[in-house]
């Protein structure tokens, strides 16, 4: 069985984070997206896997995620010139699928059980397709599944208006290669795009048997700031393996689940987890409060900082004010110049420069 996840797309929802980084690079508790999906297929017992680029960012995944062998696992990169459509990326990939069965995965999708239970299922079901639905509380914006009484898929619809049920196609379909002959015979959807849910829908019309199953943990579409956002508190909430590599110096308080990377400096800081510090960080008299992640390199002093994304390098220094809820981009220099109490909401792209006077 192959892997295929869709990393192409432009991310204009994430803008302007996305104007110079790939939506499924962005990190959540330090670690992109992207990885959380490959490693899902990987604990599946996958490890052939391609993934779908586009001209925009292909380059920036190629380079993030390299040949596979830190996983020791083989990595295909399949270009897809235009967005016609999540069936139009199956299309693409048919030299590199062949035959074989396979895993499609979005990358923007995190999902918290491992996709392994359901390729077994599928493998010894007997299903021509296997698809993972959520019940949702707006399912008119995603694809929507009608099941009979044994979750059997009896229709499918993309977004529709007035959804047959709330049951969402959550961003992880199994399928056997009938699903290629489906897509053959399927038109563009009215936003010109090659639907899956057509394809797999135009499946049952060919007399093929779908199944699924119905997630009753979390999974998190990470399109928007705020869904990042929830991602990373999500993740950081079931963290585990906290560990303290940096220097943390007597002065400072660190409560709860805390990692510091290797090279980072804390002076007179108090932490309160869930929260990772990445390698190489600079942080000095600041308040670090829960579900905040810090990316490599960033240099943070006299700051009040929670439930935040601060990407790599970035430098917020000699703040005296409160940043909440925010999605700081690379490098980004955030300055103030007095120290009235204060709070801020942001989303920063990469490289902005910001002082608040
Ligand atoms: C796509 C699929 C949709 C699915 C969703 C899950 O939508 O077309 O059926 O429910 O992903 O994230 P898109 O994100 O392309 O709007």
């Amino acid at each position: 069985m192959k892997g295929l996840i869709l990393s192409g797309g432009k991310g204009t929802r994430m803008r302007p984070i996305t104007h110079t980084a790939a939506k499924q690079l962005l990190p959540v508790a330090n670690k992109p997206i992207l990885f959380y999906g490959i490693e899902a297929l990987i604990s599946a017992g996958i490890n052939d896997i391609g993934i779908i680029i586009s001209p925009e960012t292909g380059n920036d995944i190629k380079e993030c995620v390299g040949d596979g062998s830190r996983w020791k696992i083989k990595i295909t990169y399949i270009l897809q010139d235009e967005p016609l459509g999540l069936a139009h990326a199956v299309k693409t990939a048919r030299p590199f699928l062949g035959d074989d069965t396979f895993v499609m995965y979005l990358g923007d999708n995190l999902i918290k059980d491992g996709v392994g239970p359901l390729v077994k299922r599928f493998q010894e079901g007997g299903a021509d397709a296997f698809l993972l639905l959520k019940e949702v509380p707006n399912p008119s914006s995603f694809g929507v599944a009608l099941l009979d009484a044994e979750g059997r898929i009896l229709k499918l619809e993309e977004k529709p208006k007035q959804p047959k049920s709330n049951l969402a196609l959550v961003g992880v379909y199994l399928f056997h290669n009938k699903i290629h002959a489906a897509i053959d015979a399927i038109k563009p959807s009215a936003r010109g795009e090659l639907e899956i849910t057509d394809a797999i829908q135009k499946m049952i019309e060919m007399g093929n048997r779908v199944d699924s199953h119905i997630l009753q943990s979390w999974w998190l579409d990470t399109g928007k700031k705020d869904d990042m956002l929830e991602a990373n508190r999500v993740v950081l909430d079931e963290m585990s393996d906290a560990s303290i590599e940096g220097d943390v110096d007597n002065s400072s308080k660190i409560s709860g689940r805390v990692s510091i990377g290797k090279g980072s400096e804390l002076k007179n800081c108090t932490i309160r987890g869930p929260v990772v510090i990445g390698q190489d960080c600079k942080l000095e008299g600041t308040y670090i409060g829960p579900f905040t992640s810090i990316g490599d390199g960033a240099k943070v002093s006299f700051a009040e900082i929670e439930y935040c994304i601060l990407r790599e390098n970035c430098q917020i220094l000699d703040f005296h004010g409160r940043i909440e809820d925010s999605l700081i981009g690379l490098n980004v220099e955030l300055t103030r110049s007095h120290n009235k109490p204060i709070a801020y909401r942001l989303m920063l792209g990469d490289d902005s420069k910001v002082e608040v006077v």
